[in-house]
């Protein structure tokens, strides 16, 4: 699959860069900002891989030329940019870029009646298959286990809870649709209601990303824990992805189809 790397100049975009030739993808195209530091460099060069014979540009039509797909890893800024011009160049999208706004999330569906659409705030295929997991154990525990989220990231993330927290969120209510969420809790909070579900940040060090989805019931507990130990592995989620996507049909598709083949 030939990919374009959108946010190229970035850590996600050098992993991806650096990935890209094991999980069969050649690069084509290496997209950054019109102020990047990186602007005209090699992409193989800023990822440590050595020349590869792609620079990046800051026009996202011409860095788009070639490819099948586009792996985004950028801002929320910078994806509406990008998703009208994968829309006139027919080109899939992948993206993993994380707090997108509502017209943001309207454009990403505009553009998968066009072409194939996968947004992803976690590419981790690990995590997918938690948030599984996590439906299954609410499903199976019922109403007499209290769910509650923690999850762990390093001292330089600016928002919280994280995405990937929200997203097991999601998977709880998929069981426990009564649940509301809680988002912290202090003074004189009162008991427990047990129509809630905490979602919980710490921040700290260089923690690339922990979730444990907490599910405490009557004289037992149990934990669900996904720790993300390198950044690669969601380079390695987006690079399946992008391999999944070539050739579909247009629409909206998530890490679950890929996982599913
Ligand atoms: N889905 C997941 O699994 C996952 C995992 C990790 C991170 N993320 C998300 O991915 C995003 C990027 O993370 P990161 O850690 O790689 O950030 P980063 O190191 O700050 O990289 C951001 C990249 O976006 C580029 N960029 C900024 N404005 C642009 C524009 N107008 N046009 C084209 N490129 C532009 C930057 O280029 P210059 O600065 O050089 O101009 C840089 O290459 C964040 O939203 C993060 O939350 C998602």
């Amino acid at each position: 699959v030939k990919i374009a790397i959108h946010g190229a100049s970035g850590r996600m975009g050098q992993s991806v860069a650096r990935l890209a030739a094991g999980e069969g993808a050649t690069i084509v195209g290496a997209i950054v900002s019109p102020h990047s530091k990186a602007l005209g460099h090699d992409v193989g060069e800023l990822a440590g891989l050595g020349i590869v014979g792609v620079e990046t540009t800051a026009d996202t039509g011409s860095g788009l030329l070639g490819a099948d797909v586009v792996i985004d890893f950028s801002t929320a800024a910078a994806l509406p940019h990008l998703l009208q011009l994968a829309m006139r160049q027919k080109i899939a999208v992948v993206s993993g870029t994380t707090r997108l706004d509502a017209s943001c999330e309207r454009l990403l569906d505009e553009a998968a009646r066009v072409v194939p659409v996968l947004w992803a705030p976690n590419t981790s295929v690990g995590v997918q298959v938690l948030a599984e997991l996590v439906t299954l154990a609410a499903e199976k525990l019922g109403l007499r286990f209290d769910v509650e989220i923690v999850e762990a990231h390093h001292r330089a993330k600016v928002d919280a809870p994280s995405g990937t927290a929200e997203r097991l969120r999601q998977a709880v209510t998929a069981a426990r649709a009564e649940l509301r969420p809680v988002y912290g809790r202090e003074g004189d909070a009162g008991p427990r209601r047990p129509d809630e579900i905490a979602v919980l940040a710490l921040r700290g060090g260089d923690v690339i990303g922990d979730h444990t989805v907490h599910f405490l019931g009557p004289g037992e507990r149990l934990e669900l824990t996904h720790r993300a130990t390198s950044r690669d592995l969601f380079a390695r989620g987006a690079l399946q992805a992008a391999r999944y996507l070539h050739g579909k049909p247009a629409g909206r598709y998530a890490m679950v189809d890929v996982i599913r083949g």
